[in-house]
């Protein structure tokens, strides 16, 4: 990222060694743990050099406000952890874009007429406690606070114990009326996820919606036993029943027109190379284009799975970790913020696969995203990538919104 290093992306230059994971590759960073907690005191270090006061809210969400907080504020912003071995763009663009056309529209002299903040959303990711875009759902309500409490990271911990660690009081997580009133419009800036900008040959696009999705847990159950003392034909091995089940949801997904359907974590209970295992948890992630079509893929992959799993003589049971239903970002909106960047040839609107807190917060308030062109199309990886002139692209096109709206 060595050509990063000045100019207007210096702030992705500032933390491309925060968070590498030098085992899996990319960058693992993760709410409260080491990396992201650098990633936040970088973050206020940031937002105050540039005149901008930092508050942390009660679900751990950082906002920088240029002027006083709220009400009826411009808020534009990401999120700043990652997926394990993820890539560099995916979320720190849009917050260091956001601090960079704040810093524009501050040099040129220009004076808001209502308050902007640069918001940084907390466990986007859903790596440390396996709720994706866990701070908006705290922020709007879109998940109980004692459910999410007591949910637990790899290790044990409770979310209510790391927010105790992390400075926050645990009874205050939830639903946050006062600072969800104090958003006006929500704008956030991300790298595509996929190949949208690719084939159109444009750099930046406005999103036009989002497919319904969840995360479900998988989880079989067989017969822990010896490896070398239990003969082929009488094991109940959950470890050969996941892997059918693993094959039957990408069956029902080519099944589904439009649907995707991924195992991508796998947890082998007790897990000894000698051991046959008792029981496996996989996660599934799926999604597809309308809520009743996920649904329905989710429905078939139960059954398929069900099935599948009784050959090794295994049982399963499935259970729904989260739910986002299809987000239809705002044609009004989408349409102005088109004509604002030079008309819809120019910044097409675009669908996307990929979740976003801007998807959680369209339910509560007006909200918005730029998409910034991925050449590589690849995402929650290490080949993740823009070019600077297109990142540059994507700044110009936050600040003309901005300065549009205030
Ligand atoms: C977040 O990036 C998601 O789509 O899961
Ligand atoms: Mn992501
Ligand atoms: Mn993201």
């Amino acid at each position: 990222m060595s050509e990063l290093a000045h100019g207007t992306l210096a702030g992705l230059a500032e933390i491309a060694d925060t968070g590498r994971d030098a085992r899996r590759g990319g960058y693992s960073r993760h709410l409260w743990q080491g990396p992201d907690l650098e990633l936040r005191a970088w973050f206020t270090e940031r937002a105050e050099r540039l005149g901008l006061g930092v508050e942390t809210d009660r679900n751990g969400n950082l906002w920088a406000w240029w002027g006083e907080p709220g009400p009826d504020a411009v808020v534009t912003g990401s999120h700043l952890d990652s997926v394990p071995g993820g890539g560099a763009y995916d979320g720190p663009l849009g917050v260091v874009s956001a601090l960079e056309a704040v810093a524009r529209l501050r040099a040129s002299g220009f004076t808001p007429s209502r308050p902007l903040a640069v918001l940084v959303f907390a466990e986007e990711e859903g790596s440390r406690f396996g709720i994706a875009c866990l701070g908006s759902r705290l922020l709007t309500g879109g998940i109980d606070a004692g459910r999410a409490r007591a949910l637990v990271d790899a290790d044990g911990v409770t979310l209510a114990e790391a927010a105790h660690r992390a400075g926050l009081d645990p009874a205050h997580l939830g639903v946050d009326r006062e600072a969800l009133a104090r958003i006006g419009l929500f704008i956030e800036l991300h790298v595509e996820q996929g190949r949208g900008l690719i084939d159109l040959g444009r750099p930046v696009a406005v999103a036009s919606s989002i497919l319904a999705h969840g995360r479900w847990r998988l989880t079989v159950t067989g017969q822990g036993n010896h490896a070398g003392a239990t003969l082929m034909g009488d094991r109940r091995d959950p470890l050969l029943a996941a892997a059918r089940a693993v094959v039957a949801v990408q069956d029902e997904a080519l099944n589904h027109p439009g649907a995707r359907a991924t195992v991508g974590r796998l947890e082998v209970v007790p897990g000894g190379t000698n051991v046959i295992a008792s029981s496996v948890h996989a996660w599934l992630d799926a999604r597809a284009p309308t809520d009743a079509a996920t649904r329905d893929l989710v429905t078939a992959i139960e059954a398929a799975v069900g099935e599948a799993v009784t050959v090794n003589g295994c049982s399963v049971a499935v259970t729904e970790e989260s739910w986002t239903g299809t987000v239809t970002f705002d044609a009004v909106l989408v349409g102005r913020f088109r004509a604002v960047l030079g008309g819809g040839a120019l910044v097409p609107a675009l669908p996307t696969g990929a979740g976003h807190d801007a998807g959680v917060l369209a339910a509560s308030v007006p909200s918005a995203m730029l998409f910034v062109r991925n050449p590589t199309g690849v995402s929650h990886s290490p080949e993740e990538f823009a070019e600077v002139d297109d990142c540059v692209a994507g700044i110009d096109a936050l600040a003309s919104l901005l300065r549009s709206l205030l």
